[in-house]
């Protein structure tokens, strides 16, 4: 059976917004939670509960939990998807302390979700967690380092994590979204020069709709999935299957296929 309640984090925009109203519009109770109250508030609907809470904290996912049991009755799924960047130039004033804001946020945020959801998911029989890593995780971009260890620590989180409870037919994955259009990324896009140099890499030459990565997430959190724990899926258009080597402009006449 599909996931009858599923909790969302970083779930006011972007993927986190578009994961809410797939699994919404498929049946599924949704608890949505987010520091952006506003962006909730958008999103309210008669299956959807919504948390305005900080996930760097303990009490925001003990708050998820209890709502979720509380309004809904049980909880079958977690995507811990919540996520910051930004650290800018490692030797940059106030470099540290960004850094640490984003490993709160990326890597404290979702152990403390996983740790929050597991009673929850072991008294539903099981369940599955999703977190959102990055194809940031997999590889290094320029001035992310410190998202890039974050998304990086992520990739090995639901290995280990998938390991300790497989046996509890708890599944653990995360997925490895490329360049998404959501706000995170909205400068990138615009930009005159990066946004094109950043396109042309990606294989299918195009940007997700942030659609395209909840659907992924249902896939994962589906039966479909159920011999499927401790991965990172890349959901990157191939851009992650890339060499490194610049893509050849796409002139079909001199094409070597
Ligand atoms: N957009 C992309 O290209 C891309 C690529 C790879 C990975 N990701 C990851 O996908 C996830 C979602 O990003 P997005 O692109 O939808 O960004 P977004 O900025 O549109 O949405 C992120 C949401 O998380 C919320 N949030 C931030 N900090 C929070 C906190 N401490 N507690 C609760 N909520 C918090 C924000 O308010 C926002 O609503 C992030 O983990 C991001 O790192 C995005």
């Amino acid at each position: 059976m599909s996931v009858q309640v599923v909790a969302v984090t970083g779930a006011a925009a972007g993927i986190g917004r578009a994961t809410v109203e797939l699994f919404a519009e498929r049946g599924a109770r949704v608890v949505a939670v987010d520091v952006d109250k506003a962006g909730l508030d958008e999103l309210a609907g008669d299956g959807i509960a919504t948390l305005a809470g900080d996930v760097s904290t303990e009490e925001t996912n003990a708050a998820l939990v209890d709502l979720a049991l509380d309004r809904f009755g049980r909880l079958d799924a977690v995507v811990l998807n919540a996520g910051v960047s930004g650290a800018g130039p490692l030797e940059s004033p106030g470099a540290i302390e960004r850094f640490d804001r984003i490993l709160a946020v990326n890597v404290r945020g979702a152990v403390l979700g996983v740790r929050a959801a597991l009673p929850a998911l072991r008294a539903s029989g099981g369940g599955s967690v999703v977190v959102t890593s990055s194809i940031s995780g997999l590889g290094g971009d320029p001035v992310t380092w410190a998202y890039n260890a974050s998304k990086a620590a992520l990739v090995n989180l639901v290995r280990g994590l998938a390991i300790d409870y497989a046996v509890e037919n708890i599944r653990i994955n995360a997925i490895a979204p490329g360049g998404t259009v959501t706000a995170l990324t909205a400068g990138v896009l615009a930009h005159p020069t990066l946004g094109p140099a950043v396109t042309e890499r990606i294989p299918q030459r195009r940007w997700a709709q942030p659609r395209e990565q909840a659907e992924v997430v249902w896939f994962l959190t589906s039966p479909a999935a159920s011999y499927v724990t401790g991965v990172t899926i890349p959901v990157d258009g191939g851009l992650s299957a890339n060499n490194g080597i610049l893509l050849p402009p796409a002139y079909p006449g001199d094409s070597p296929r």
